[in-house]
């Protein structure tokens, strides 16, 4: 049966629902893949995609530079080995993971032949690098850039894009084509490049990240706020989210990337040659 990961998803992160939107249409789309062990999760952070993706137990080494986020993954029983590092220099021996996954976590690191070339020498031979990043398209169908081009307000449109590259810690936007040219980099082919998040979800996911004010101040940050937890109102919040949005943005969810077109979030596999 196939997994309901926009339940899953909102259920983990029912205070943040734009989050769950994306991060569900993108482990619907990672979860296609096979993932060999040993496998290593490249910036885990607080491990909660790789528990959803994997289960207890289902990865063996994730790593990640933030240390409060490794303390949230170490909570879970996802992970055999936790550590903090870098991916510029990976504290593991060379060939010894048969894949290596990263989700949302290039696009934060300016330079990534470096980590390129640290993840080909961690591979095995023919093991296979699988990683999500949004997509060279992912400027473009920004609802508020759109709103703003079709009022023929160039400047506006690419001053909005910037403001979200900066709150988001975006670097770059790479094509599949370049991918693969970094993939290089590490021995490593371009096996297969999937778009996902079609444009009218990263529309919606656009206006639903201010509706919920992800982005500063908002009555609903302080509703949800960690602070107040044990409050049992946050319990209906919760279950309020889970209901109300895993029935409305079902089609969204399910909504796939038309043949030729591209989506804002991209899914990328290399392999590293034998
Ligand atoms: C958007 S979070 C994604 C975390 C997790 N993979 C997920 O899907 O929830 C980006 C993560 O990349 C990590 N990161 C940033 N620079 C990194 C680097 N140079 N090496 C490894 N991880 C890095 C951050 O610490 C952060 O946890």
């Amino acid at each position: 049966m196939m997994r309901d990961f926009l339940t899953e998803l909102l259920r983990v992160y029912w205070f943040a629902p734009p989050v769950a939107l994306w991060r569900a249409v993108e482990l619907r789309t990672a979860a296609v893949e096979t993932y060999e062990r040993p496998i290593l999760d490249l910036g885990c952070g607080d491990g909660l995609v790789g528990d959803v993706l994997f289960g207890p137990g289902g990865a063996d080494v994730g790593f990640d530079p933030w240390e409060a986020q490794l303390r949230q993954a170490a909570r879970l029983t996802t992970y055999r080995w936790l550590q903090q590092a870098d991916g510029h220099c990976m504290p593991y021996p060379d060939h010894i993971f048969a894949t290596l996954f990263s989700n949302s976590v290039l696009e934060h690191i300016p330079s990534v032949a470096p980590i390129m070339r640290e993840a080909g020498r961690v591979l095995r031979p023919g093991g296979r690098f699988i990683f999500t990043v949004p997509s060279d398209a992912f400027r473009h169908f920004l609802y508020y850039a759109h709103v703003r081009l079709a009022a023929g307000d160039t400047a506006g449109a690419e001053r909005y894009a910037a403001e979200v590259d900066g709150w988001l810690a975006h670097y770059h936007y790479h094509s599949p084509q370049e991918w693969a040219d970094l993939l290089a980099e590490g021995g490593m082919v371009l096996e297969k490049a999937r778009y996902y998040i079609p444009e009218p979800v990263e529309h919606l996911w656009d206006r639903m990240n201010h509706r919920f004010g992800l982005r500063g101040w908002s009555p609903w940050r302080l509703l949800v706020s960690p602070r107040l937890r044990h409050l049992p109102t946050q319990r209906w919040l919760a279950r309020w989210v889970v209901r109300r949005f895993s029935h409305l943005w079902r089609t969204y969810y399910e909504m796939e990337v038309g043949p030729g077109e591209r989506g804002g979030g991209l899914l990328i596999v290399g392999r590293r040659a034998r």
